[in-house]
This record gives structure tokens, sequence and C-alpha cells, in this order.
């Protein structure tokens, strides 16, 4: 078997066989396929895609590139939960509190922003204190401990991802797929919990932008996890506008923080509450999802979720008390609120845009290896569908100088779109998708 055969019958779009997923999959991880081969390979899969079985068989072969992290010693059914991306899109940290607060083991592995999106990892890095990296038996003894971590990847997992997750990016074919399905899954799988749910995002700041799409790759990756033996439900949610209202590492802390304490509600309170409730279903603890919301609430009210926060962020090294007061957090030299200046109502964000504004601000990077700045973002104080006057507040900016607070709020209001007639508010919830079926929702927004 040779990679030239293997890109010549991609390129006529015939279906490979597991041998030849395994010969470049392994070469992807042991760096012995040149990388510009890998290249048209993953452009002529982007082009001519691949069937379920290929798209399984590639999913596998990445997972056990690596090593498969072993989570058995924690008792209890581990279930995971994955974002496919989005822009103040905090759930992470509300729900892991809250689902450990309700009796289920939460053993997360998390990303780095990538893009426009950002990671969970560098917001909890913004409490001053906070180590991600735990070594696989501190991983495991902390959540023995309190029932919670949320923590960088320990182990060497599904290499194979690395590399070709960097060439995708550089050669336009992330959009793809199975290439997104395998990246994904394969990561999920190695990271050792036995069910996943999947937050998969639609609308303008999600990696697909169209409903059929959204749903198209969450029926694959429900699919594909089912055949590889793990339990998989996906929610698909909205992305036509930010979940939170804020944007920025430390500032999502907070706003994790506001909700937790009871002060804030919104979009970010309730897909956090419905993702939870599926994932405290598969963790067997309740006997379906709603059950499992109501569960969520209970813990929310009780303050044993934000309880539950402290204690994450203490048995990690950070400062507990910022639970008690977010001015703890990194602070931003400029603050700056700005109002709508307009009569009429919000028709639309380009939330892609949104998160760029905010990347630029140095909440993310803009070159591997950039240095963030956790303080800086912004705070949006409307919603799609709302009504607004001039001197309604539209946003505030925390920003490194005057400067780019001026180059950020130029980019937010090009974001940002009016309409002199009202306009409908964003949906949330769009679909639910398990191995049973597709199930669309009715606008709950
Ligand atoms: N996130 C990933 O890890 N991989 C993809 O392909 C897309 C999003
Ligand atoms: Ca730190």
């Amino acid at each position: 078997m040779t990679m030239l055969e293997i890109l010549a019958r991609k390129k006529m779009g015939q279906e490979l066989t597991r041998e030849e997923i395994a010969y470049f999959v392994k070469g992807a991880a042991e760096h012995t396929i040149p990388d510009y081969q890998l290249a048209a390979l993953l452009m002529a899969i982007r082009l001519n895609g691949m069937t379920d079985r290929e798209t399984t068989e590639l999913t596998l072969a990445m997972r056990d590139s690596g090593d498969i992290a072993d989570l058995s010693a924690i008792p209890g059914i581990k279930v995971d939960k994955h974002s496919t991306g989005g822009v103040g899109d905090t759930t992470t940290l509300v729900l892991a509190p809250l689902v450990a607060a309700c009796g289920a083991p939460v053993a997360k592995m998390s990303g780095r922003g990538l893009g426009h999106t950002g990671g969970t990892l560098d917001k909890l890095e913004s409490i001053p204190g906070l180590t991600v990296s735990l070594s696989v038996p501190e991983f495991i003894d902390q959540v023995r401990r309190i029932g919670v971590a949320v923590v960088g990847q320990t182990g060497h997992l599904a290499p194979a991802d690395k590399t070709l997750y960097a060439l995708r990016d550089v050669t336009s074919t992330v959009d793809s797929l199975p290439l997104i399905v395998s990246s994904i899954l394969s990561k999920k799988l190695a990271a050792g919990s036995d069910a996943i749910v999947l937050d998969v995002k639609t609308g303008s700041g999600a990696i697909m932008h169209t409903l059929e799409d959204s749903i198209r790759l969450a029926e694959a990756m429900v699919r594909v996890g089912t055949l590889a033996g793990k339990p998989v439900v996906a929610v698909i949610t909205g992305m036509d506008q930010p979940l939170g209202t804020h944007v920025g590492n430390a500032l999502e802390v907070k706003e994790a923080i506001d909700v937790l304490s009871g002060r804030t509600e919104g979009d970010l309170l309730t897909v956090s509450m419905t993702l939870g409730g599926h994932m405290l279903r598969l963790a067997g603890l309740v006997s379906d999802a709603a059950e499992g919301g109501r569960r969520m609430w209970d813990a929310l009210n009780s303050g044993a979720g934000l309880q539950k926060l402290k204690e994450m962020i203490a048995a990690q090294g950070g400062n507990p008390a910022v639970c008690d007061d977010v001015s703890l957090l990194p602070q931003a030299n400029v603050i700056r609120t700005v109002t709508c200046g307009r009569n009429g109502y919000v028709r639309s964000m380009d939330t892609m845009a949104l998160g760029l504004a905010a990347q630029e601000m140095g909440a993310g990077r803009m070159e591997l290896g950039d240095q963030l700045d956790y303080s800086v973002g912004f705070v949006l104080s409307v919603r799609v569908g709302d009504r607004t006057e001039s001197d309604t507040p539209f946003c505030t900016l925390y920003a490194r100088t005057e400067e780019e607070a001026d180059r950020a709020e130029k980019a937010i209001r090009e974001a940002v779109r009016f309409s002199d007639e009202p306009c409908p508010r964003a949906p949330v919830f769009y679909a639910i998708v398990t191995s049973e079926g597709t199930w669309r929702l009715e606008d709950k927004a």
C-alpha cells in the first residue's frame, strides 16, 4: 500500500478500506507521511466525502493513535460534554459544578480557544493561581474527592488529530463533515468517559452555519459514537448571537459565577440546565432529561453548584474567593459603556465577527503562543429582537487601551444590525438527536 494509491482512490471518490485509513492515520500521528500528501488527502476527503463506515473507521483509528484515558478508578458513569464551539459559550463552567453537585462525576478535559471561539482552559486560567495541568493520578484523585475536575488534556490523546487539524486549518478543509466528526469524537472517545453529550451549535458563529448542516453533523456524530459503543446525545443550539452576554476570559468566568449565584438568567443558564439534564440521564441518575433539568435547578437554587465551583477552584490551586467577590478577577485598564444610538430593533448579529473582535482585543490568540489578556472583552447589553432607543446601553468594552476600545467598538457596531421593524428573537434550541431519532423543536426562545 502506498500513499499515492490511497490518494488516487479518494480522488476518484472511492471508499477507502480500514487498512488504508489505518495507514494514513498512523503516518499522520508518527509524522512519517509528508504534509503535502496528507493535505492532498484532506482536500480529496473534503470534496468527495466519506461513507459512515469510513468515518467510523477514521474516528476509531484516530482514537487509537495515542493513549486512551482510563477513568475506571472513578466510581459511577462518567459523562463528558462537548461544544462544537461558540462565542460567550461558557456552559462548562456553569454545568460541570451543577452536574457534580447532583452526584454525577465530571472528569472533563477541555480545550483552548480556537479562532473566534473561546476555550474553557483559557477562561479557567484567568482565575488567580488556578492550574489546568494535572497529572493523570491528580486528575482522578480530584474527581474521586470532590466529584469534578476540568483540566487540559492529560496524556497523549489522539495525536493524529493534532497533525490533521493543524493541516486542515491552513488548507481550507475544516468544514468537512467526516473530518469534523472524526476530529471531535476521536478525542472524546480517547478521553475515557462512558457517554457523551454534544452541544452542536448552529448559526453565524458556529462551525456549521445552517440548521440542515448542523443536524447532519449531529446525526453523524451520534451514529459514529453509537457504533463506537458509547451513548451520544446531541442538542442543537443557536449561535446567531453569543450564548451569554459576556465575551472574554475573566468576563465569562464572572458570568458563570453570576449564573451560579442566581443573579443572572438567560440563554447561558437555559442551555446549561438542558445539557446538564441530559448528562444526568446518561449518568443513570434520573429517568429522563426533564427530571435531570429539575435536579440541576435544585442544585442551583440551594447554592450547591456555586459551592462545588469553589471546591474545584481551590482543589486546582485557584483563589475560591473570586466566587464571592468577582472583582478579584483580572480587571481591564479601560472600561467604556456605549449606547445604541438608534431607535429600532436588533435584527441580527454576525457572531463570528463578535468573536473575532474579542480575539483582537487580546482575549484570543492571533498566532500560536500569543499571551492572552484575561481581563479584556465586552459585555453585550442587547439581544436579537430587543427594541432599543438611542440611549439604550449597547455594550461595555473592557480593553487594554483607548485605541483598542475604539477598534473593538467599531467592529461590534458593524457586527450588530438594526431594523426599523420588529424582529423575532433568535431561537435557543433547534433539535435533539439521539440514536433513536431526531426531534426538531419549536422556537423556545
Ligand atoms: N473542533 C475540533 O476539535 N475539531 C474539529 O474538526 C472542529 C471543531
Ligand atoms: Ca493562572
